[in-house]
């Protein structure tokens, strides 16, 4: 593995001079950072963050992305055109997505194949609800969202980053433990290690309420590659708290 990933997830938030300072605070403070540094930013700012990011060690990412190529699809943005602005990586099948625009996961493993096949890494988003933690049904669920993609794109699993979102610890302040994370990281693993043999190159992000108190403990954990930060990474102090725990 790699050095540790740390990804800000920054939703529908900014704007042109917010986007700017924070990067710049950002800039500033990470000299030669411990571990690979990403930022999801929403489309509309790409062309800017592009430029306030070039030659920096921080690379853009976009948060969501077409499942067709081209064509009559208004108001959708295909990986090609995402590709025109540097980006590294896309978000995809962010729990969001998944909640508020329906998508399945056949959507989510077409997703994650157009962003590969324009040269883009995806950041496959998986995760339960509360009431399936509760029903006891994590592992399957979290297990029938992978399989989906590994079933459309098992021969790229390498290229791809994991991340492990328990939807009832986004953006409500419950983490889940260490050991919970820890638990579902090792399943993840094991899946991937039985669909492609390379699993230990892939990284499997947490995320969920990710902040500067928890990083450190959760980013212990050995399957935890690095973190999918939403909104303790719009704060330049606290984002850059996080990278610093990361060894
Ligand atoms: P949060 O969001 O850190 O605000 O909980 C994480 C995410 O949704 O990616």
């Amino acid at each position: 593995m790699n050095k540790k990933l740390m990804v800000g997830n920054w939703k529908m938030n900014g704007s042109l001079a917010a986007n700017e300072s924070l990067i710049k605070a950002l800039l500033a403070g990470l000299s030669a950072p411990a571990c690979q540094v990403a930022l999801c930013v929403p489309a509309v700012y790409l062309a800017q963050c592009q430029a306030l990011l070039a030659d920096s060690v921080i690379e853009l990412g976009a948060q969501d992305v077409s499942e067709h190529e081209t064509g009559a699809f208004t108001g959708e943005i295909s990986a090609a055109m995402l590709r025109e602005f540097g980006l590294r990586y896309v978000l995809v099948g962010h729990s969001e997505r998944r909640q508020y625009h329906s998508e399945s996961d056949a959507v989510v493993a077409a997703k994650a194949q157009r962003a590969l096949a324009c040269g883009m890494t995806p950041i496959v988003c998986v995760g339960e609800t509360s009431a399936e933690r509760e029903a006891g049904q994590t592992e399957e669920v979290v297990k029938r969202q992978l399989a989906a993609v590994i079933h459309a794109n098992g021969h790229c699993i390498s290229e791809m980053v994991l991340a492990y979102e328990p939807i009832w610890a986004i953006g409500t302040g419950k983490t889940a433990s260490p050991e919970q994370a820890q638990q579902v990281h090792a399943l993840l693993r094991a899946q991937l290690e039985a669909a492609s043999k390379q699993a230990d190159r892939v990284h499997i992000l947490y995320g969920g309420s990710m902040n500067a108190a928890n990083a450190a403990q959760l980013l212990a954990q050995p399957d935890i590659d690095g973190g999918l930060v939403g909104g303790a990474s719009l704060k330049a102090l606290d984002f850059l708290s996080m990278m610093a725990s990361v060894r």
